[in-house]
């Protein structure tokens, strides 16, 4: 039997910091770079393709969190992913230094119409020569909604616009047929308005009555990727998403999960074997030696404020931390906010309590990503597992210091996963979607 290649992507946000609060004030980070430049972005892009990374998945919030105490002032305070560009803007400098390696914009439906969004997509699309994916989502935070001066509204009807979003931009990228567009000069006829389709949808939610405004793409419509984690969210991604990611924090978990998605995947949805990858978050700090390992891993941990760190999770979950008394057990509440990354620090000691000052670091650290530190072959060893017993197809790599912890990974971790034939060689295609289906 042959034993699968994980894929890789690197888990990013476009701004000072990304997810692992206090980062940017460890004495590795972006040393001598700036963030809000492009050369920072070029590097790190080559770096992840040099590791033949599938893509950059970059994350996004439409606005500063803002449920701690009802306030923005510890999300700024402690650069808890604040300041944070806009994804898109950097993706044709990413695409624009490398050849194959992918980028994976966090581009949310709440507040912007199907009918821009395909455009913007495809437009992203053409610009990468077809190496454009877009993770779905709908806001789940208050900031973005008060930012956007509206009222939030619940999970079972953002779940339903967005199914009609789906379909409308669906429509749009559809609109097109392949041979549409005849470009002759000496008739002076470019393409043939029988087949530039016009869209008019007339829904609950949407309206739209235009042509899609953008010729086909290469990958004909972005790559689609969804990280939706409650019952609700896992058929959405199960039905729409080719990359579905997930934070478990045990093997158990992993293969628990991996079995469900599967059974939507396949049974529900009827998608054939293959079309879906389940990539799962790790954080991984190598070094040559285990002591060595151990000691940045120490260093790490010791940027993580712990007022920021409640900040990031009353603004994930939804709860205002603020209230509650940090020895209190997290087992013992209820959060509205996104149920699968509280599981995983509900889950993070395999079940065992978890205090609320506890389970803060823990989350601050890495979203509750399980944290591999070690040498090559000790992380090695451990996505092998995760992939042969947990079911994951991939990883999404959660930054620390940034570009140090890319170029370590590229540089110490691919080729020992190579080496056990469990990483590719080369990019086996040209097109984003080629790569993340591909081997
Ligand atoms: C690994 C992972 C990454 C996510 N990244 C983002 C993100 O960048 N921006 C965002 O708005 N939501 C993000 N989410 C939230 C989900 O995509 C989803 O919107 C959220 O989980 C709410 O849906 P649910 O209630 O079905 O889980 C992420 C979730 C996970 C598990």
């Amino acid at each position: 039997m042959t034993r699968k290649k994980a894929h890789l992507l690197g888990f990013i946000q476009h701004g000072v910091n990304s997810h692992a609060t206090g980062m940017w004030r460890h004495p590795k980070d972006k040393v001598g770079w700036d963030y809000a430049s492009p050369g920072y972005w070029q590097h790190m892009a080559r770096t992840m393709e040099r590791g033949l990374f599938d893509a950059m998945f970059i994350a996004d919030e439409l606005a500063p969190y803002n449920t701690h105490g009802n306030s923005s002032d510890l999300t700024v305070k402690y650069a808890v992913q604040c300041p944070t560009h806009e994804p898109s803007t950097i993706a044709p400098i990413i695409t624009g230094a490398t050849k194959h390696l992918g980028v994976g914009v966090t581009l949310s439906t709440a507040f912007e119409h199907p009918y821009s969004m395909a455009r913007r997509l495809s437009s992203l699309d053409h610009l990468s020569g077809g190496r454009v994916a877009w993770n779905v989502v709908s806001s789940y935070s208050k900031s973005e909604w008060d930012a956007y001066g509206a009222e939030m509204s619940e999970r079972g009807h953002r779940y339903e616009r967005l199914e009609e979003y789906m379909e409308l931009c669906y429509k749009l990228w559809n609109s097109w047929e392949p041979d549409a567009i005849i470009a002759d000069k000496a008739s002076g006829i470019y393409a043939d308005p029988g087949k530039v389709h016009e869209v008019i949808h007339e829904g609950e939610f949407f309206k739209c009555r235009g042509r899609h405004f953008v010729a086909p793409s290469p990958q004909g419509q972005p790559v689609l990727w969804q990280a939706g984690s409650s019952d609700r969210g896992r058929d959405f991604a199960a039905k729409h998403a080719e990359a579905i990611f997930a934070v478990l924090p045990t093997v158990n978990r992993m293969r628990d999960y991996s079995r469900d998605l599967d059974q939507r995947v396949r049974e529900r949805f009827g998608r054939k074997e293959g079309s879906v990858k389940l990539i799962f978050g790790v954080q991984t700090v190598v070094a040559e030696t285990r002591e060595e390992a151990q000691a940045k891993y120490e260093r790490i941990k010791a940027c993580i404020p712990l007022e920021g760190a409640l900040a990031w999770m009353s603004g994930h979950f939804g709860l205002d931390f603020s209230k509650y008394d940090l020895d209190e057990y997290i087992q013992n509440i209820e959060v509205p906010g996104i149920q699968g990354l509280f599981e995983s620090i509900l889950y993070a000691r395999d079940g065992a309590p978890v205090t609320i000052g506890e389970a803060a670091i823990i989350y601050a650290q890495g979203m509750g990503m399980p944290v591999l530190v070690g040498t090559p072959s000790d992380i090695a060893d451990k996505l092998e597992t995760f992939m042969d017993e947990g079911g994951a197809d991939g990883f999404m790599l959660i930054a620390t210091y940034t570009p140090g912890c890319f170029e370590e990974f590229v540089d110490l971790v691919v080729p020992e996963l190579q080496r056990r034939g469990r990483y590719r060689n080369a990019y086996p295609g040209t097109t984003l979607r080629d790569n993340l289906l591909g081997d």
